[in-house]
């Protein structure tokens, strides 16, 4: 059988950089196809550049299907609402007017598809980035094209909400349609592969099978093995750095206490929904809370106050990196040093870049960068600051496997000069095997607390369980 698309030695240069060269792609009808790389390997580049979006310089490009891609980088608008953003340059329209009626009858539908609960008339912006996901997924379902391309969809994804994700996957493959799948998490490869491309620096190193092992994917993606996937080097806990006593915000999290001292990683675990970013940016002081206190260093810090947490030793790596953690337009020297401006590190600034091997010159903007190099970009900016306690909210999100052992290390780093690490994370392998201790947060409180060496199970048992008042 023919394939749908037939691309053949696609090169793309972006000035010097050389983004694809001589990439060759068959997307199949009734096939998985993975897209497999580290940071920077040229994925996504290889995806716009098959949507049209970006031209190529050398190559070919056959097809005869249509595509509906969903791209890395969220493309809702936040001023609208959920509905209006499901049928964002198709609204349905009647004698020459947008037709509400008709959007009002097939949101519904759509949503469910999916199975996310919102409210259709709500706005986007109101919502989690795993919900907007959702809604870009339900989006490219729409068009019922022949071809869907989904470039990292399960990075801001819950496992409940990537199981759902994977289902409607094979469900459309079964139907006949030729899917391309961008992942960082080899456990999703080895469930729904039919086909394993691998990047390395724009080139086409492998193609594996279904039953290829993560090992395999690992050397080829990476060139070498990784001996340790969570290399977490234990301290000796030191006094008390970051004390989070009895915190409450009405509705959103309740008598929160949490202690985390020097030389220590503590995780915050839990479902999406749980309270743990709103415990993580209340404690920053990006949001206020109701009653309760908040200490670094034995210091009190006054409420909802960035500016002073920050004088007191105390840094958060947001979740939502584009929103929160970078300036898009300035270059990665810039956001390396937002937050410390006042004393220019020349020598620290570059060594931060190369130990997080942030692929992109120091002079580049951020948004030229790949997807898990801003992230790499957001996390050197609080490292070169230093700070006494670091909040670490999901750091590793769409950050290839290299790249995750090389900011574990980092993390070892910092707490063996003994400073202090909160990580939250929902990557149960991830919160488990870098932290000394586990806290598991539940409907906005704490669900319990586990020691190292904790299971996945015993944490789902407390993340699931059901608080009584
Ligand atoms: N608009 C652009 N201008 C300049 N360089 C770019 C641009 N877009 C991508 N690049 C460069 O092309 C290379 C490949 O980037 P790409 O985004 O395709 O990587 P990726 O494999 O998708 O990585 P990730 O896993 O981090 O998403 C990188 O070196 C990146 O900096
Ligand atoms: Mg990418």
């Amino acid at each position: 059988m023919n394939p749908l698309i037939t691309a053949r030695g696609i090169t793309k240069h972006f000035g010097a950089t050389k983004a694809l060269d001589g990439v060759d792609l068959d997307i199949n009808a009734g096939e998985v196809h993975v897209l497999l790389g580290e940071n920077g390997a040229g994925k996504s580049t290889l995806v716009k550049v098959l949507a049209g979006i970006h031209g190529h310089d050398a190559g070919t490009i056959e097809g005869h299907a249509s595509l509906a891609v969903i791209h890395q980088e969220l493309a809702l608008v936040p001023e609208l609402s959920v509905a209006e953003n499901l049928f964002l340059n198709r609204l349905p329209r009647r004698y020459g007017f947008v037709d509400r009626a008709e959007m009002r009858r097939r949101a519904p539908k759509l949503l469910e598809r999916v199975g996310l609960n919102v409210d259709p008339n709500a706005k986007v912006r109101d919502l989690g980035i795993a919900q907007q996901q959702m809604i870009e997924i339900a989006r490219a379902l729409d068009k019922n094209a022949g071809v869907l391309i989904l470039d990292e969809p399960t990075a801001v994804l819950t496992e409940t909400e990537t199981d759902r994700l994977l289902e409607i996957m094979a469900q459309l493959r079964d139907n006949g349609v030729g899917l391309v799948f961008i992942t960082h998490h080899l456990d999703e490869i080895q469930r729904i592969a039919d086909r394993i491309t691998i990047l390395r620096d724009g080139r086409s190193v492998g193609v594996l099978g279904p039953r290829a092992t993560t090992q395999h994917m690992i050397e080829l993606m990476v060139g070498r093995p990784i001996e340790e996937q969570y290399p977490r080097a234990q301290q000796r806990p030191g006094q008390p750095l970051l004390r989070i006593e009895n915190l409450t915000k009405r509705g959103v999290f309740e008598n929160i206490s949490i202690e985390v001292h020097a030389g220590e990683v503590v995780g915050i675990a839990g479902l999406v929904g749980a309270g743990r970013t709103e415990v993580a940016r209340a404690a920053f002081g990006v949001d206020g809370y109701d009653h309760g206190t908040v200490a670094v260093d034995g210091k009190p810090l006054p409420r909802h106050n960035v500016q002073a947490a920050i004088k007191a030793g105390l840094g958060l790596v947001p979740e939502d990196r584009k929103g929160q953690g970078l300036v898009l337009t300035a270059t990665v020297g810039q956001n390396l040093e937002l937050v410390t401006l006042d004393d220019r590190d020349e020598e620290r600034l570059h060594d931060i870049a190369g130990k997080l091997r942030i692929k992109g010159r120091v002079e580049q903007p951020v948004k030229e960068l790949s997807g898990g190099n801003q992230q790499k970009v957001v996390i050197g900016k609080w490292l070169l600051a230093d700070p006494k306690v670091l909040i670490l909210d999901e750091p590793t999100r769409g950050v290839d496997v290299g790249a995750k052992v090389e900011i574990y290390e980092l993390i070892n780093r910092m707490t063996a000069q003994g400073r202090a690490v909160l990580l939250v994370s929902s990557d149960l392998p991830e919160v488990i095997g870098m932290s000394d201790r586990v806290v598991v947060m539940a409907h906005g409180r704490v669900a319990g607390e586990l020691s190292k060496g904790a299971t996945q199970d015993q944490v789902m048992a407390l993340a699931v369980q059901e608080i009584s008042a």
